[in-house]
């Protein structure tokens, strides 16, 4: 048994077990048809029967030993009544943020009646999943979350929030802690509608000097863990602080989290060397060489596989599957990692 629990549980792996960031979405047929059933993004999120069908199409076609929940981060801030849409082929859109007072706007307390859709869509999927491959819930971390609500978008270095955090330290000091209780409430809320481990995506914590990471990504995290293990001990966190510059070993330790997911550029070997050996890592093939294919896909997956042999790991991408992946790639991966 190779599967996601396994490994948690600390039990010995001949092969790491599998899944994909993104492993629901455009690279599959036959998730662009289902995607053509509803008026938007955000409705498709909302609709249980639609997100269990593409949450378990990349496990009928591929046998990943985890799924993870199809839905997003940006969910949180829509349940906290900001508009959220997505625009076909850019991204998404938030009414920007861009003082204190725009704050007032928002509830302070999660709608989580708005989020029921999602928790439905869990339970649909755990009743329909082989009972070895394992639940994923997610969120996006507070600061990432945060950056998109003050910039109303992505930006290439998140920069209105990080001035908006100099600019005004006590009120966006607020917003990080509604959206900490946010996440907590949310998490617990998808483990009890089934998800077995949980992931947090700090997706922009990249740009943020030290001192920043400290307060606005290392300290809401800590927090989510807390609140999480308060009333789920044994269930996992996996922590994806993106690009961080700094020791993964100290994210690790002063957040709490259970396992690492390391994203593409993260040094494999030296960040399993510094972390102690129960924890998990997770990751971090680089998307490019999954779309590639190929040879040099063959020594990506190799040098992986070389490098976390014998410690607790979780083969997946650094960052998310691109939209233009051949599946014959994501199938020799596949035959490669379990021969
Ligand atoms: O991984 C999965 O299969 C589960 C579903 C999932 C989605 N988004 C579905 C989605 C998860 C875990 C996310 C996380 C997410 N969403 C993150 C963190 C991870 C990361 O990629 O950094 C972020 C920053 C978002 C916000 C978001 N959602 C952006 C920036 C975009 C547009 C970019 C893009 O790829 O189009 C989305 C849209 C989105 N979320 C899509 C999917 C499958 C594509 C939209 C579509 O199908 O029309």
């Amino acid at each position: 048994m190779n599967g996601l629990r396994d490994v948690f549980a600390g039990k010995p792996a001949g092969r790491p077990p599998i899944w994909l960031m993104r492993q629901a979405g455009r690279y599959l047929a036959e998730y662009r048809e289902v995607r053509k059933q509803a008026p938007d993004f955000l409705s498709f999120c909302y609709t249980p029967e639609l997100a269990i069908e593409v949450t378990l199409q990349p496990i009928r076609r591929f046998g990943f030993d985890a799924s993870i929940i199809f839905s997003d981060i940006l969910v949180i801030p829509d349940a906290l009544g900001q508009k959220v849409r997505f625009v076909e082929g850019e991204g998404p859109r938030l009414d920007r943020i861009e003082t204190p007072d725009g704050l007032s706007t928002l509830a302070s307390r999660i709608d989580l009646d708005k989020l029921a859709p999602v928790y439905e869509a869990l339970r649909g999927v755990r009743r329909a999943l082989p009972t070895q491959t394992s639940l994923i819930g997610f969120c996006g971390a507070p600061w990432t979350l945060a950056t998109y609500m003050i910039a109303g978008q992505g930006t290439p270095d998140q920069a209105p929030a990080r001035m908006f955090a100099y600019r005004h330290e006590a009120a966006f000091s607020g917003l990080i802690d509604t959206l900490a209780d946010s996440c907590i409430q949310h998490l617990n809320a998808q483990i009890e509608a089934g998800a077995e481990i949980v992931q947090v995506f700090d997706s922009w914590a990249g740009p943020l000097p030290l001192a920043e990471f400290r307060k606005w990504g290392i300290e809401p995290v800590r927090r989510i863990v807390a609140g999480v293990k308060a009333r789920h001990p044994h269930i996992p966190v996996i922590g994806f602080p993106r690009a961080i510059t700094g020791s993964v070993a100290t994210y690790v330790a002063e957040t709490g989290v259970d396992a690492i997911s390391l994203d593409t550029a993260a040094r494999l070997a030296e960040a399993r060397a510094s972390l102690q050996p129960s924890i998990v890592t997770q990751g971090n093939l680089d998307p490019l060489a999954l779309m590639a294919g190929g040879e040099a896909l063959d020594r990506a997956i190799d040098d992986i596989l070389a490098v976390t042999a014998g410690t607790p790991h979780v083969f997946n991408l650094g960052h998310g599957i691109l939209p233009l992946t051949p599946v014959e790639h994501v199938e020799r991966m596949l035959e490669r990692i379990r021969r």
